[in-house]
């Protein structure tokens, strides 16, 4: 059974900030041609993730079902839908990096940071940091490469990883 859902486009008194942030993010892209790539967008560079109850909200005002909206979020891995830690690590694993150690790093990576899903990476064991996939950062001639938050760095061995998570120093952030 579904429940009713509150305008899309009319802040709620009291509404918890995420949900206005969901409902900035429509009152921007929603006239866009495929506005639900670039809602998402505007709701993750404002939140850091797309709280799954904004999901209603973007279906309402995009006349899609909730299904669908889900279904676009989980298929691209730039989504996330619970909050990143305080940093954010994206190892790129397409072709370029794979052949120069991707993987590798990318497993080393998701050790050094105890994340269970190797696949997707996800929070760190402690919380603090985020670890998710990215494919291609543009160095694709000096890869393997990452980004740390904004950052990108390329060439990268396991020793220079280790440095740039040192460098984080997480406990006194
Ligand atoms: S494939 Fe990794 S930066 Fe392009």
């Amino acid at each position: 059974m579904s429940t009713p859902t509150p305008d899309a486009h009319t802040a709620q008194p009291g509404e918890a900030p995420a949900l206005q942030a969901v409902r900035q993010s429509i009152a921007e892209h929603g006239h866009l041609p495929g506005a639900l790539l670039p809602i998402l967008h505007g709701i993750q560079d404002q939140l850091g993730h797309v709280p799954a109850e904004g999901v209603p909200l973007i279906a309402e005002a995009l006349n899609l079902s909730r299904a669908e909206v889900h279904g676009v979020i989980t298929y691209y891995h730039h989504f996330r839908t619970q909050p990143p830690g305080q940093h954010v690590l994206q190892v790129c694993r397409a072709e370029a990096c794979q052949a120069r150690g991707g993987e590798a790093l990318w497993a080393h990576a998701c050790a050094r940071l105890g994340c269970a899903d190797t696949e997707h990476g996800g929070l760190s064991a402690d919380g603090r940091l985020t670890l998710s996939p990215v494919y291609c950062l543009g160095l694709c001639a000096s890869s393997p490469a990452m980004a740390v938050d904004d950052q990108v760095h390329a060439r990268l061995s396991h020793e220079r990883f280790d440095g740039l998570l040192a460098r984080l120093n997480p406990v006194e952030a």
